[in-house]
């Protein structure tokens, strides 16, 4: 699917589809230049096929990813977002919120009710996206992030 990127030149449309194998050594270049702590290969390697884990692809090249997935819990199907990144040089020009509008689609169709995320305490640019999008801080998890940062987890309804 090609969306234009909201407030971008014609130029700036971008498609996002599901990750393929031969995207995975730009997803993890774009990953290690957004997490002192990144996933290494074979964490993205492993969720090769999944519905969730979709990339963003402008002007022919991976422009970010994200990973999600729907696990049952107690009857009912959580989606989490496990993972979000945009290349430093196309933030803010609406890849992000495309990744994530794309993931909620495909986590409603995977017949998810609510949708999860943690997000580092201190990472207000993300927090704020997610809050574009309709998720509402949950709970605080100390020390959850391998320099001891606080998560805040957020949940999202979906209808
Ligand atoms: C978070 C991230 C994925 C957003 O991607 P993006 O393509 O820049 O997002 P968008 O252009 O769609 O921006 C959407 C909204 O997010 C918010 N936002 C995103 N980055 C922001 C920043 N650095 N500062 C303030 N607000 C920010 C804004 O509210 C923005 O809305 P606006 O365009 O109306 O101002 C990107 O900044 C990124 O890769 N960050 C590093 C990795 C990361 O922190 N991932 C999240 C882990 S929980």
């Amino acid at each position: 699917m090609t969306t234009q990127v909201p407030g971008g030149d014609d130029g700036d449309e971008v498609t996002i589809r599901p990750a393929e194998r031969v995207d995975l050594l730009a997803v993890v270049r774009i990953e290690n230049a957004s997490f002192e702590q990144p996933w290494p290969y074979d964490a993205f390697d492993r969720f090769l096929g999944e519905p969730g884990f979709l990339v963003a692809v402008t002007d022919g090249a991976v422009a970010g990813y994200v990973v999600a997935d729907v696990t049952s819990k107690f009857g009912r199907e959580l989606g989490h977002i496990k993972d979000i990144a945009v290349h430093p040089d196309r933030r803010g020009v609406g890849v992000g919120s495309a990744l994530l509008s794309r993931a909620l689609a495909v986590l409603a169709a995977r017949g998810a009710d609510s949708v999860k995320l943690e997000v580092r305490r201190s990472n207000d640019g993300a927090k704020r996206l997610y809050r574009e999008f309709g998720f509402e801080p949950l709970r605080r998890v100390p020390g959850y992030y391998g320099n001891d940062e606080d998560a805040i987890v957020m949940l999202r309804k979906l209808d």
